[in-house]
């Protein structure tokens, strides 16, 4: 099928959503997306950030589609036409969203540990105005720990459900989801401390904001003052192929690798998460690239540049 977004058309599989077919053709015109993963079934839909204008619905039915459609969850038709970045409804429309996504998130970016790394903070610079107009009070929550490395932090929560759904589909039994309807909904395990799986950590990787945080990292650095290696090791739990973030000699937290969009691309183990963090634990390979374009990725040495590695390391002196 032939779909042409914002003037770039490219052929793809039936069955492939706008969204999907945007990161095909990559670049600036791919929608921002804070609730579709594409390594979790079902998710998307919830936060309405990746709307996109259909201006051809087809080559049999050319009519566009009066409203804006959410291009996560809008498959194409055979001759479509749709705008992104070359709509100003698009870009108007989206500017609401990031101030209803912003109506109940708090701004403590100075004090959260997604600082850096928080898709909602990119949305806003890149997407939202330099003001709010809210004036109500926003609702607030308490932290909470649930299981004894992760700590939720419902207030900042944006209810996109990707951690529901990582739960659902990668552990082997789901104790939290999403409790109450409507603007009282929350994320919730009903019994505190109640998450304790071998994957669990992984709802920290997946979640775009801070809400959750990993217990064993919290306010130890600024994720830009650490850097980010590739890392491997043999586990029988999961792949063993992580990234360490380091700070001089010491590991200050492990994650899973993650794409240019910021997704997982392989889910690890809490074992590999939370309990290796000794530099021995890991073969060390080399500098992770960090493909978002983010504070993070700013100013970090790239493959191909060579950085000297502390000889304590043990994976030599020059690495590409
Ligand atoms: S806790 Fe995070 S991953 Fe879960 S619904 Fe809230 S924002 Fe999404
Ligand atoms: S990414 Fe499409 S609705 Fe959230």
């Amino acid at each position: 099928m032939k779909v042409t977004i914002d003037g770039h058309t490219i052929d793809v599989e039936p069955g492939t959503t706008i969204l999907n077919a945007a990161r095909m053709i990559g670049g600036e015109i791919v929608p921002p997306a804070m609730c579709y993963y594409s390594k979790l079934k079902d998710s998307g839909g919830k936060c309405r950030t990746c709307l996109v204008e259909v201006t051809k619905g087809s080559e049999k039915d050319p009519r566009p589609m009066p409203k804006l459609v959410a291009s996560c969850r809008t498959t194409v038709m055979d001759g479509m036409e749709v705008k992104n970045i070359t709509s100003e409804r698009v870009l108007e429309a989206r500017k609401g969203v990031v101030e209803f996504l912003l109506i109940n998130h708090p701004l403590d970016c100075p004090i959260c540990d997604q600082a850096g790394e928080c898709h909602l903070q990119d949305l806003a610079y890149e997407h939202g105005t330099a003001k709010t107009r809210y004036e109500e009070e926003r609702r607030t929550f308490d932290q909470i720990d649930i299981g004894d490395k992760i700590k939720l932090h419902m207030t900042r929560c944006i209810m996109c459900f990707r951690c529901v759904f990582t739960a659902d589909q990668i552990t082997d039994k789901r104790v939290h989801g999403v409790l109450y309807r409507g603007d009282a909904a929350e994320i919730g395990t009903y019994i505190e401390k109640a998450i304790d799986n071998d994957f669990s950590g992984n709802m920290i990787d997946v979640c775009p904001v801070g809400a959750l945080t990993d217990k064993t990292f919290r306010f130890k650095s600024r994720v830009w003052f650490v850097k980010p290696m590739n890392a491997s090791r043999d586990c029988d739990k999961c792949c063993g192929k992580a990234v360490v973030w380091m700070y001089g000699n010491e590991i200050y937290r492990v994650t899973a690798r993650k794409d240019k969009y910021d997704e997982v691309v392989d889910f690890i183990c809490n074992t590999c998460r939370f309990d290796k963090k000794q530099v021995s634990d890991w073969n060390i390979e080399g500098p992770a690239e960090i493909n978002r374009h983010s504070v993070i990725s700013a100013n970090k040495y790239k493959k191909g540049i060579k950085v000297t590695a502390p000889k304590v390391l043990g994976y030599g002196n020059n690495v590409d």
